[in-house]
């Protein structure tokens, strides 16, 4: 007899990262076996997708492929793995999902809920915590009741810089503030390299803030271009959300129209456009300072989801933390349902060997740091920076079967110069816009908010950040330096007053 088609799916999935509990499995067997003791009907309606027949079908048949090629399996086969589940993810977390054609899976569903099981989230069978199902959703929306945002273009003003606010959308179109998390991120367009290995990780909505004065803005529209014509997906035109800043003193002498330049697409043989040695790049050339808090703040206010992963973009997230994370958040059980304090939740950060790929799961990091591959992140720059609360204890705890709060920290005692990196919410303290990335501790007045307002910072069990590959070492920097030593007497002197007056001094806060 064959083996019923979900069967080999789960087996695969638990290769990579599906993770379904030992009981889950249990009731799905069970299940199982009385519906192949009777009429047979294709058990493909087992498969855990909310689409429709077809798109099942197109999963099996990839799987089966995937399955043969499993013992060469390189990083192209990742590639394709990544970006198949990239539909699934966009099929569950965009509202355009057309789900008529699963009805009679989900009637299914329902009878095998019956049977008795520990879990009591069990509605929808079998419970898979990358999938965003729809009663998961509507659980998300009662518990989050966040109000969805309007997506057009603007011209703005933010301090001394011009604002182009959604100067080229993301494809995904309207967003329903509930549905899906945004990753907001920032930086010259030669940075942009980073963003394909980002998407592919985060397969969710991307905010990103170029910063482009004067002859930048050029080649940040052909980056722009490139990156969504000429990456061999689409998963940049699909989630990928552009902005471009520069101050009032380096406007560019010309400024594209997207709805132009849009109509053709970009020519792939010419050159990678952000593939430039950067002391070439009009900032460098002019001698600017990176605005950093000025990117970080645009990209995070042009997000339209209830939460926001603000990142620098050489940090990619652990697959599936998306789906993984909000499955937790609708699950609401303790301390989430426990606590009322404001909160925010940090992810474990690392660095790896520059010759190895991202680790997929914990459970792979733990092997990479096991053999040193990877180390906590900037352990020979400032360790005392990242080190996040009971950060060994985390390295050193397996993975847990779903995605849940490891450790409820306070920015105090040791950890009181913690500059943690976070999902949150748009009611958090946005960054200083007037602190410059040259400056250094750029973060340090919105974490000194945190901590002024009792934040707690629940630590996800699963979810890390690693940097792009390569081990850094400190290097002194001439420049840096000097306009730290600025950037902190600024600080001392100007800003921690004015943070006193407006949050007030706690013990143990420390800017
Ligand atoms: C495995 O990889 C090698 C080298 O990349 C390739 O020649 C071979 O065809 C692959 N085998 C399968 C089954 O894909
Ligand atoms: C949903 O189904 C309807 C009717 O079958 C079809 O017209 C529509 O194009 C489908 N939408 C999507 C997003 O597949
Ligand atoms: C589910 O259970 C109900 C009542 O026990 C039964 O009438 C129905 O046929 C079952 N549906 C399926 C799809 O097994
Ligand atoms: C999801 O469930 C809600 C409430 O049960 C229902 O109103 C809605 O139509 C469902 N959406 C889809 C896409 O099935
Ligand atoms: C694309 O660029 C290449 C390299 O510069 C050039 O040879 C080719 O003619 C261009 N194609 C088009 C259609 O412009
Ligand atoms: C970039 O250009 C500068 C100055 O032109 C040079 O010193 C440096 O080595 C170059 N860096 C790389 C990686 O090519
Ligand atoms: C280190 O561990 C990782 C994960 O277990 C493995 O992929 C890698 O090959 C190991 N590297 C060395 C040098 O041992
Ligand atoms: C780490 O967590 C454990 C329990 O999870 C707790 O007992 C311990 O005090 C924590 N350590 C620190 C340094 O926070």
């Amino acid at each position: 007899m064959q083996v019923p088609n979900f069967i080999v799916i789960l087996g695969n999935r638990r290769n990579l990262i599906f993770k379904v509990s030992i009981v889950i499995n249990f009731v799905v067997l069970f299940y199982v076996a009385m519906h192949y003791s009777g009429n047979s009907a294709p058990g493909a309606e087992w498969v855990p997708v909310t689409a429709d027949g077809s798109e099942r079908s197109a999963e099996i048949k990839y799987l089966r492929d995937e399955e043969r090629e499993f013992a060469n399996f390189t990083e192209a086969s990742m590639r394709k793995l990544t970006e198949f589940t990239s539909q699934k993810v966009a099929m569950t977390t965009m509202s355009t999902v057309n789900k008529t054609a699963s009805s009679t899976a989900s009637d299914v569903e329902k009878n095998v809920s019956a049977v008795p099981s520990e879990a009591n989230i069990l509605d929808e069978e079998p419970y898979d915590e990358n999938v965003l199902t729809n009663s998961t959703l509507v659980a998300l929306k009662a518990i989050l009741g966040c109000k969805d945002k309007d997506f057009f273009p603007e011209t703005l003003q933010r301090g001394e810089y011009w604002v182009l606010k959604n100067y080229v959308r993301a494809n995904h179109g309207p967003i329903l503030c509930h549905e899906t998390i945004t990753t907001t991120t920032h930086g010259g367009f030669e940075f942009l390299d980073n963003l394909v290995p980002l998407v592919e990780r985060w397969m969710a909505p991307i905010s990103l803030a170029i910063h482009a004065p004067g002859t930048d803005m050029l080649p940040s529209v052909n980056s722009i271009r490139y990156l969504r014509d000429c990456t061999g997906h689409d998963l940049v035109q699909q989630y990928v959300t552009f902005h471009i800043f520069f101050s009032n003193k380096h406007i560019p002498d010309h400024i594209p129209n997207p709805d132009e330049f849009l109509k053709t697409p970009y020519n792939c043989s010419l050159p990678v456009p952000y593939a430039v040695n950067s002391s070439t790049t009009y900032k460098e050339k002019t001698n600017l300072l990176y605005p950093v808090n000025v990117g970080r703040n645009i990209a995070r206010a042009a997000a339209l989801t209830h939460y926001v992963l603000p990142l620098d973009i050489e940090l990619y997230p652990s697959p599936y933390l998306v789906p993984q994370f909000l499955n937790m958040i609708a699950r609401n059980e303790p301390p989430l349902s426990t606590s009322n304090k404001p909160r925010v939740f940090p992810l474990s950060l690392f660095e790896i060997d520059k010759q190895y790929n991202p680790p997929q799961t914990k459970l792979e990091l733990q092997g990479m740091l096991k053999n040193k591959t990877a180390i906590p992140f900037h352990k020979y720059v400032c360790p005392t920076c990242h080190n996040i609360p009971n950060g060994s204890e985390w390295m050193a705890k397996p993975e847990t079967p779903l995605m849940e709060v490891f450790y409820v920290g306070k920015r105090e005692g040791k950890f009181s110069h913690w500059e943690p990196i976070f999902i949150g919410t748009h009611s958090d303290a946005y960054y200083d816009d007037r602190l410059s990335w040259e400056g250094k501790k750029d973060k340090m007045t919105q974490a000194y908010i945190f901590c002024a307002k009792d934040y707690e910072f629940m630590i996800l069990s699963n979810a890390f950040l690693v940097h792009k590959p390569g081990i850094k070492y400190y290097k002194a920097n001439p420049k840096r330096d000097k306009y730290a030593s600025k950037q902190a007497s600024f600080v001392n002197n100007v800003i921690k007053k004015e943070l006193k007056k407006i949050f007030g001094s706690k013990p143990g806060c420390v800017l």
